[in-house]
């Protein structure tokens, strides 16, 4: 068997996915941005073409909402385009291709969890671009994994959102001891560590299509930044506002918190409830 390459390796994901890989004794070449950059077609063909991996798990992605609004055509190449042409140098390879998709690609009118039978109606850039990633990759390899997931968090924080929603809470609490947080969206908050264990789960377990991973259960933003206060032992005034506190140029999703109705069919369990996996991350020693 060949190697596990990840794409997107110096992410929250990808950085929590390469942790268990190492730990698991799995052979596999971390790939980060300065490494390879997935739109450069070329490059990624020589190198997956070198390393000639059985399994590539595209952990990259520009995935800031508002900025997408700005750079549509960022976003295509990078969570379409190049998604295709991974798709592409997969099926040539014979190598399964595991993709991280988002919750985003609802428009949260359900007020339910979605499932992965859910039609998909993404409201802004970034949603339209991974929609059509998740198309491509359908499309043109059926040697693949679409993992959805909801609202992440990771010891490495996201570069391009200077951090994650709990870094940010954090700092905004220690310096200022009140923040402002909308009560009218809804997320299935997920630590990456937890994900990168049940996306490891499907692959071991042949999983094949779309499945959603998450911590168990949703909450609005407002109960998540009142979640992590608590567990730190924080004393800082959480005030609900509405989505129109905060105007931006993409719309977004009401509710668009996910589970899983094709994990049982692997035999997996769900991910435990996101409000366990925030304590467990908060205690950690390494959280900034
Ligand atoms: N964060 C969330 O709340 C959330 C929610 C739902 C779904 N997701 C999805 O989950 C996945 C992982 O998210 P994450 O939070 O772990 O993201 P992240 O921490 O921001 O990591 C994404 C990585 O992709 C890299 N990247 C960006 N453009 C690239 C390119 N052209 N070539 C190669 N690498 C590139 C970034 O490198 P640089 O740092 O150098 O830019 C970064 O290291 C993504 O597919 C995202 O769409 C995220």
């Amino acid at each position: 068997m060949g190697p596990v390459v990840v794409l997107g390796a110096a992410g929250q994901l990808g950085s929590d996915l390469c942790r268990l890989l190492s730990e698991r004794g799995v052979r596999h070449f971390p790939l980060a941005r300065r490494d390879l950059d997935i739109c450069r077609h070329e490059d990624v063909a020589r190198v997956l073409g070198e390393l000639r991996p059985s399994i590539v798990v595209n952990c990259a992605s520009f995935h800031h909402v508002e900025r997408c609004e700005e750079e549509p055509e960022r976003a295509f190449a990078v969570n379409a385009l190049a998604v295709r042409h991974l798709a592409l140098i997969c099926r040539e390879l014979e190598a399964l291709l595991v993709h991280i998709s988002t919750d985003y690609v609802f428009d949260g009118e359900k007020g339910l969890p979605y499932v992965e039978a859910d039609p998909v109606s993404p409201l802004n850039a970034y949603g339209i671009s991974k929609v059509a990633g998740e198309l491509f990759l359908r499309a043109l390899w059926p040697e693949h994994i679409i993992v959805r997931t909801s609202g992440l968090y990771g010891r490495r924080g996201s570069s391009v959102k200077g951090g994650n929603f709990v870094h940010t809470m954090l700092r905004l609490g220690r310096e200022q001891g009140e923040v402002w947080v909308v009560t009218d969206q809804a997320l299935s908050p997920t630590w990456t560590a937890d994900l990168a264990w049940g996306l490891w789960a499907v692959v071991e377990a042949g999983g094949r299509g779309t499945y959603h991973i998450v911590n168990g259960g949703w909450c609005s933003w407002y109960e998540f930044a009142c979640a992590i206060f608590r567990f730190k032992g924080m004393a800082v005034e959480v005030h609900p506002v509405t989505s129109d506190h905060f105007p931006g140029r993409a719309r977004r999703p009401r509710f668009s918190a996910l589970e899983s109705s094709r994990l049982g069919e692997l035999g997996l369990c769900p991910l435990r409830p996101w409000q366990e996996a925030l304590r467990h991350y908060l205690s950690g020693q390494d959280v900034p």
